[in-house]
């Protein structure tokens, strides 16, 4: 029997994926560079659906139906491209083929552009949801020609999570789109699982609490408004305890975050696209801090002040961490969207923000209960200015605001950092501003520059001649 999909990269990413399609009753192609890793998995799991074992590229291409729909799960960059280049050589016009990886939605336009001219679909997909989700149902993020949704859209929406019977996966739009929703994905995650951190902290040093303390406060939020994933794995690592010394593993783990880029990408793009993503910024730079080792154990020990004012009432301070931590979420999310619209307008992509939520309810990494909320708001308005003004989140704000307040003031008091959530309130109250101080940069620009600036009063540019007279004249 032909195979209805091609998988090639069986890592444990590609090996729970090919299997996932073949528990929904599709015939899965196994591909992989060296055969050991095929044999490993058919040696385990054969039995779970039918499966092609191939060999050489050809034997894996003659294996398959037409159009053909070859998934590629390899490591991002040239190893994509080799792939790629390998299946093109064999493959004919209108087959398909879909890069699963972390690509860099850039590398996916170029593909895409090239493969089109080879008359074959490429299909950049982002995919989420770690080795688990991608076994029992990730989000899926596919981008490329609508066309090629037709004959692959009902595939992996069968084998992707679904919430309220709803696939999380839809066509993304075109060419680098869904690599480009992914990126932004993941730096929403980068700064979600930074102001869980930053929310870990202050238990621990404001409020001098265990970690399986802390462990019991996650959990009971994974209750209420803050329910997401993140929040319930954050209880179980925290609860772990090390079975070689008996102290909680995250004691045990060396506190130096790494990064695969995905996060890094997003800021680069954000900066390219005058995007403030400093939610996500404040994360990724936070975790190179992080790894700056050297110089962290060289500046142990720098002076502390004398302010520390210790919160006196721990539940009030429980609940104002967790409304810091809703709020600065909501800004972090809003800012993600910002992004995500004005990557589709410099690209033409036509994205639509509800369908972003309505996919990242289920499968992925940043799948909340308040996804719902962005979902909804996007529904009754798809042209919102910013999430933060939607009825539900203006409200939520609200109701957060002190407490936010008193947890960037008692952090700062304490000398416990908090880069994301002070950096999201002062975003937050730079937005809601009705006067910035850009208004002296542009003086300033305008003195050493001759840069010119507007006036509030009237149309044009204007410069004042500041080492003559000192008098404006229109530019
Ligand atoms: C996902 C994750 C996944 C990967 C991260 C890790 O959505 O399933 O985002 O893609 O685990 O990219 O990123 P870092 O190694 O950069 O933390």
């Amino acid at each position: 029997e032909l195979a209805q999909i091609g998988v090639t990269g069986l890592a444990v990413m590609g090996s729970n994926i090919a299997r996932n399609f073949a528990r929904h009753g599709h015939t899965v192609a196994l591909h992989n560079r060296s055969i050991a890793k095929t044999d490993a998995l058919l040696a385990e799991h054969a039995s779970e659906g039918n499966f092609v074992r191939t060999e050489t590229i050809e034997e894996f291409i003659s294996a398959l139906q037409k159009p053909r729909r070859v998934l590629i799960m390899v490591k991002a960059g040239d190893p994509t491209d080799a792939v790629i280049e390998e299946l093109a050589g064999a493959m004919e016009e209108g087959d398909i083929i879909i890069d699963g990886g972390n690509a860099l939605y850039t590398d996916t336009i170029r593909r895409e552009a090239s493969l089109k001219e080879r008359g074959l679909h490429f299909v950049g997909a982002g995919i989420s949801g770690g080795e688990e989700g991608a076994l029992n149902g990730p989000s899926i993020m596919p981008g490329g020609p609508a066309e090629s949704y037709k004959a692959l859209g009902p595939l992996l929406e069968s084998i992707s999570a679904q919430v309220d019977g709803t696939p999380c996966c839809t066509h993304i739009g075109p060419d680098g789109s869904g690599h480009f929703v992914k990126m932004v994905h993941n730096g929403i995650e980068y700064a979600d699982m930074q102001l869980i951190g930053e929310a870990y902290n202050l238990f621990r040093d404001a409020l001098d609490y265990s970690p399986a303390q802390i462990a019991d406060v996650f959990t009971e939020w994974n209750n209420g408004d803050l329910e997401s994933y993140l929040v319930e794995i954050t209880a179980e690592v925290l609860k772990q305890v090390d079975a070689k010394t008996g102290q909680p593993l995250v004691d045990v783990i060396v506190d130096a975050a790494e990064q695969k880029g995905t996060g890094r990408w997003t800021v680069k793009a954000a900066l390219d696209l005058g995007v403030p993503v400093t939610g996500i910024a404040e994360a990724v730079f936070a975790r190179a801090l992080s790894g700056s080792r050297a110089q962290r154990a060289a500046a142990v020990g720098l002076a502390s002040g004398s302010l520390a004012d210790k919160p006196a009432d721990a539940e009030q301070f429980t609940h104002d961490i967790s409304r810091a931590l809703y709020a600065s979420k909501i800004v972090a999310y809003a800012q993600g969207f910002d992004q995500i619209a004005a990557g589709s307008s410099e690209y033409d992509w036509n994205l639509h923000p509800g369908d972003l939520a309505t996919i990242w309810r289920g499968g992925c990494i940043i799948r909340a209960r308040f996804l719902d909320r962005i979902k909804d708001a996007y529904d009754d308005n798809a042209e919102l200015p910013s999430l933060i003004l939607a009825p539900y989140f203006r409200e939520a704000i609200e109701n957060a605001i002190d407490s936010w307040r008193r947890v960037v003031i008692t952090a700062a008091s304490l000398g416990i950092p908090v880069p994301a959530f002070a950096s999201s309130l002062a975003y937050y109250d730079a937005l809601r501003a009705e006067r910035l101080p850009a208004a002296l940069t542009q003086g300033q620009r305008d003195f050493f520059g001759a840069h010119t600036y507007e006036r509030t009063d009237s149309e044009g540019k204007f410069h004042t001649l500041w080492s003559g007279d000192r008098s404006e004249v229109q530019a």
